[in-house]
């Protein structure tokens, strides 16, 4: 059976993984990514002061050295490969494509400069080639960061740790350079509901208590009226809230930054200067009501303004339509059940088309999760398969000729291996992890000069 896996993040390797270690069927694997480096997220995602989680690669890496796994790096399903020449060439495709577009406020002025969605501010942070021309101007005192989720924490500490705690990590050089000049000095993360239902986890609030220069403030009365009796148990909820009541009793302690944790608001409008820059948030007071589907934040029209220079959304994820593939539109992720593609409108199952990770769920989970999902849509796919492999395909090398005739660098893992060795060489000159490149063009000249 071969297999085309398009998308190398931890869905798509949990995926080849599960696909490889089956002993029913001689498994034959491809892994597509638009960019030369592999791995998704956890290289352009997981924040570069967690290198912990940026260890993760280590059991892709194992996955990416069987025999009949192989790596198709800087080929764009949609742009230099199409769904239907895929059908050609393999027997099964699995979509694993992430979610890789913003979801929006849908407030006015959310496109001025100064805005700037959480993926953009990852993605510059962090390195990933198509933000590279990011225009981040960190001249502003005063931040606001939209969301109460774990990516919302991300941008708010990498807003306010220290360049000496940056620098250490694999943070991209251009974005240490303008953060090392950041004037910012208060962040504030806005949630629309209250603390009880905050998204973000204790592991993460409570570093913002161990950070070199940040003194991390809540309003006690914010924590006064949140219902924590109500949480009945909820032991995620319960482990946040006490960290929260030790920020609000605690004295700020005169260090030169702060966090802000607000609750129970929604930004109504992100207001501009004369030069179109972003000089205030609007924020409506929102009360907690209870309805049949859970709590929902419900405006009092009570409005107040926040003196904020940049206002960053991180309020979510949606998966980018590529050509060809079925779209639901509604829940913004590959139209499926299960993980079976299906047709967005009658839901009719596609053949021998299958989507895991993000693209499949939507932006929840935490990067082990995927084993196990990936795991089973890779279970359904072999069931549904059966006999498919009998089907006469080109030659495995025909795809890669396909690609050469189009003009196409593949970057096989081989070829990431040495990049990779690069970078972490170029990273132990300032103590860091690894430089990263950015730029496609400066990965590809590497290679071409191997
Ligand atoms: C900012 C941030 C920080 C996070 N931090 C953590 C953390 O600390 N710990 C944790 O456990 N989880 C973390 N997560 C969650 C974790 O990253 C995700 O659960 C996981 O990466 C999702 O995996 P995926 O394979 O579905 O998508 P992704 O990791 O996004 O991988 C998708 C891959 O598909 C490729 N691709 C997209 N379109 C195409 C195309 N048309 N053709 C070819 N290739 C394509 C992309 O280049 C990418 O490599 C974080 C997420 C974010 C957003
Ligand atoms: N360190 C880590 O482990 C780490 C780091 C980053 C990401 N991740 C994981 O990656 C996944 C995605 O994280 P995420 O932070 O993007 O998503 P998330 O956990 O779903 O959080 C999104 C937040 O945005 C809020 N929101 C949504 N729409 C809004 C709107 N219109 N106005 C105001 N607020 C709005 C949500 O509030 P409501 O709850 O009210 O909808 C929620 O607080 C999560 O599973 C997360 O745990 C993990």
């Amino acid at each position: 059976m071969r297999v085309a896996i398009i998308g190398s993040g931890p869905s798509g390797f949990y995926a080849a993984e599960a696909l490889l270690k089956r002993t029913d069927t001689v498994v034959h694997v491809d892994v597509f990514d638009r960019l030369p480096t592999p791995y998704g997220l956890v290289r352009a995602g997981v924040a570069p002061d967690h290198q912990n989680i940026k260890a993760v690669p280590r059991v892709f890496a194992k996955t990416a050295a069987r025999p009949s796994f192989r790596f198709l790096g800087n080929v764009r399903l949609g742009r230099d490969l199409t769904v239907e020449e895929l059908h050609q060439h393999y027997h099964q495709i699995i979509y694993a494509v992430g979610n890789e577009a913003d979801r929006r406020l849908g407030i006015p002025g959310e496109g001025v400069a100064g805005c700037t969605p959480a993926t953009v501010f990852v993605g510059w942070y962090n390195g990933h080639p198509d933000y590279q021309q990011a225009q981040i101007d960190l001249s502003m005192p005063r931040v606001a960061v939209v969301g109460n989720g774990n990516v919302a924490m991300d941008a708010a500490r990498i807003l306010l740790r220290t360049p000496a705690e940056l620098e250490k990590t694999d943070i991209a050089a251009h974005a240490l350079e303008v953060l090392r000049a950041s004037r910012v000095r208060e962040v504030f993360v806005l949630g629309r509901r209250g603390p009880v239902q905050a998204a973000f986890t204790h592991i993460e609030l409570k570093e913002f208590g161990e950070l070199e220069a940040v003194d991390p403030v809540i309003d006690p009365h914010e924590l006064a009226d949140c219902g924590w009796s109500e949480t009945g148990g909820n032991s995620a909820a319960d482990k946040n809230l006490r960290i929260l009541q030790t920020f609000a009793m605690q004295r700020p302690t005169g260090k030169e930054k702060k966090l802000h944790l607000r609750f129970l608001v929604s930004p109504t409008e992100v207001i501009c200067d004369s030069a179109g820059r972003v000089s205030g948030l609007a924020l409506e007071r929102n009360r907690l009501e209870t309805r049949a589907g859970g709590t929902i934040a419900s405006g009092t029209g009570e409005i107040e303004v926040l003196d904020v220079g940049m206002v960053l959304p991180a309020i979510g994820f949606a998966a980018e339509r590529i050509a060809g593939v079925p779209y639901d539109a509604k829940a913004m992720i590959i139209a499926n059940e299960e993980g079976r593609v299906v047709d967005p409108v009658s839901r009719a199952v596609i053949g021998q088309e299958y989507v895991v990770g993000w693209a499949r769920s939507g932006a929840q989970g935490l990067i082990g999760a995927h084993k196990a999902a990936s795991a089973r849509v890779v279970e359904l796919m072999t069931a549904d398969g059966i006999g498919l492999d009998g089907l006469e395909l080109p030659e495995p090398e025909a795809i890669v000729s396909l690609l050469r005739g189009r003009g196409v660098q593949v970057v096989s893992f081989d070829d990431w291996k040495q990049l990779d060795e690069v970078e972490v060489d170029r990273g132990a000159r300032r103590g860091a992890p690894r430089d990263k490149f950015v730029a496609l063009s400066a990965m590809l000249e590497v290679l071409a000069q191997h």
